[in-house]
């Protein structure tokens, strides 16, 4: 029975996964515009965009060696609150091995630029893995409600998720008020 149990499982994994982070840098194309509230530049100047590279900074290296820990870049117990979708698909911590993969020598392969744009908090850290909702037909249509987001992967974002890292395990948590938090990142559509 266990052997059917562990199949079920695979392919109820799979099927959830078929649901890719794709990385902020896919979303960067349509959402750039100032007509349309240039969502990418509100991000890309908060502290979410720079999170994973905080963790190799010397306040950062300095709580892991307190903590006991090795470097907070490739420490689960930091990386998973500093990067996007980790444990869910996304970003992994991978070895040397891994990022030195080319395609021809010289530029990376695509498995390496993905998990280079997974880095930080992320477009779909709080809006959902992209890869079924991102298409600029189905964009539309569920901005104009003829299209369910949520069946394609597309979260509606709450003041709950903020909490998943927003909490006291955060070795530098400053108290979280979603009223003062939020305006700091806010980018609606006009
Ligand atoms: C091919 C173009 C395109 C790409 C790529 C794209 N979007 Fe969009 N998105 C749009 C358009 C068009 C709209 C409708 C609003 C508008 O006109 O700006 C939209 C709307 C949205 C909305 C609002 C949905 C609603 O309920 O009204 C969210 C959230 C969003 N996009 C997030 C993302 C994220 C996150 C990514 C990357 C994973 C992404 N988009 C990639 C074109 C795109
Ligand atoms: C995946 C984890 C994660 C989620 C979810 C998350 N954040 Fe953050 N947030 C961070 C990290 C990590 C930082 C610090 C980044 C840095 O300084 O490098 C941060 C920083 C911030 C800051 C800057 C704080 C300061 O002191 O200036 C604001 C504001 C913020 N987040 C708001 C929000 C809001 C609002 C939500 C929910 C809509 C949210 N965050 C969801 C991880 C997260
Ligand atoms: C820390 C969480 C967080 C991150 C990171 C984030 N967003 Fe959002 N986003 C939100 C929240 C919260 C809203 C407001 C949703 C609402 O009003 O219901 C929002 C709203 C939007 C909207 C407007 C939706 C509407 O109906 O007005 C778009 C478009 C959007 N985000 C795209 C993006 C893109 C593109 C990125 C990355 C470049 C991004 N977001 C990064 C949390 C986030
Ligand atoms: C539960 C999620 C979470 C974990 C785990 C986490 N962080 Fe963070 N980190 C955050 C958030 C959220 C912020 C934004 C400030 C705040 O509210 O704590 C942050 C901010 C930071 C900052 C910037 C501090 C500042 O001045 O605001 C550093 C440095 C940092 N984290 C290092 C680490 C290290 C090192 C680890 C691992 C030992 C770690 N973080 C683990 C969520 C987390």
């Amino acid at each position: 029975m266990r052997i059917y149990h562990t199949i079920f499982l695979l392919i109820l994994t799979t099927t959830l996964m078929s649901q890719d982070y794709v990385g902020s840098k896919k979303c960067k194309m349509c959402h750039k515009k100032d007509k349309t509230g240039n969502q990418f530049k509100s991000w890309i100047n908060s502290r979410h965009s720079n999170a994973f590279e905080t963790l190799k900074g010397d306040e950062a290296i300095e709580i892991a060696k307190e903590k006991g820990l090795g470097n907070p870049w490739e420490e689960e117990a930091c990386v998973k609150c500093h990067v996007t979708g980790y444990g869910k698909g996304g970003y992994e911590i991978k070895n040397a091995e891994f990022w030195a993969q080319t395609k021809d020598g010289k530029k990376p392969t695509k498995a390496v630029k993905r998990m280079e744009n997974l880095k930080g908090v992320g477009c779909e850290v709080c809006h959902g893995p992209g890869s079924k909702y991102k298409s600029k037909k189905k964009m539309v249509a569920i901005n104009k409600g003829t299209m369910d987001g949520a069946a394609l992967g597309l979260i509606q974002p709450t003041e709950q998720l903020c909490i998943e890292c927003h909490n006291e395990e955060s070795p530098s948590y400053k108290p979280f008020d979603f009223e003062e938090f939020y305006p700091k990142i806010a980018h609606p559509l006009p």
